[in-house]
């Protein structure tokens, strides 16, 4: 019906999959969390750090990817993802800042940057739950349709609907960057659980299409079809054309 309650069963799927974690931990490993950015999730990381707070909610000994960042942005950046996910979530939680990874937007490489993101996420045993947004062009992460659904992460140019929609973060249009390193289907594929949250109208197509269009990368979010465990939270807006 409303945020609140959305962010309420997103919370409680990070929930169970830390305590999975807690459980499995004898070895040492706590959960891999795959975060996202963007409006969608802050509801639902308003709810996690306030169940940290008031509830003991722990996330000790998680570590954390997220899915992109802005090419020629550096982790300092106002408008950088690197920022962005530690003022909305992290850093009001009990996870390692050093343990909160990114791809590097300043790397003077970016495509080996992105080839050693994706073989960093293998070698932390792959993500245990993805949280996801989704564009109002079926986006995921920064996988613009025509993106292979086999892909890998990758140096992405970012279609004029993206850096419009996205311009409301920046001083001018001019400033929006063109160009982000983001996960690819394929990668994001791999997690082991995804929890995609949506809301308004503006996302109703892109909604649609990916619960019950075709899967096809004219909507990339039809990729999600091809996974096991996939819990989607909409609001009605965004669930109006279902
Ligand atoms: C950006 C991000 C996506 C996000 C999308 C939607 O393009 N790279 O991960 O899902 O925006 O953003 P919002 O949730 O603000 O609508």
């Amino acid at each position: 019906a409303d945020a609140e309650a959305g962010a309420r069963v997103v919370a409680d799927v990070f929930a169970r999959t830390l305590r999975e974690a807690a459980v499995a931990g004898e070895e040492g490993r706590g959960a891999v969390l795959g975060l996202a950015t963007g409006s969608s999730p802050v509801p639902a990381y308003q709810e996690l750090i306030r169940r940290h707070r008031e509830e003991g909610l722990s996330f000790a000994g998680s570590r954390a990817f997220l899915l992109d960042e802005y090419v020629g942005l550096p982790a300092g950046h106002p408008q950088s993802y690197h920022r962005f996910i530690r003022e909305q979530f992290t850093s009001h939680v009990d996870i390692d800042d050093a343990a909160v990874l990114s791809p590097d937007g300043a790397a003077a490489d970016p495509r080996a940057e992105a080839a050693a993101y994706d073989m960093r996420i293998r070698e932390a045993g792959g993500v245990d739950l993805q949280i996801l947004g989704i564009g109002a062009n079926g986006h995921i992460a920064f996988n613009e349709p025509s993106s292979s659904l086999a892909s890998r992460t990758r140096v992405i140019g970012l279609t004029r609907r993206t850096v419009e929609d996205n311009a409301r973060y920046f001083d001018s249009p001019q400033d929006v960057p063109v160009r982000a390193l983001s996960q690819g289907l394929g990668t994001i594929l791999e997690a082991r659980r995804i929890v995609l949250t949506a809301s308004g109208e503006n996302k109703a197509e892109a909604v649609a299409q990916m619960l019950e269009g075709p899967i096809s990368a004219r909507w990339p979010a039809t990729a999600l079809q091809l996974h096991g465990d996939v819990t989607v939270v909409v609001d009605e807006a965004a669930a109006s054309r279902l």
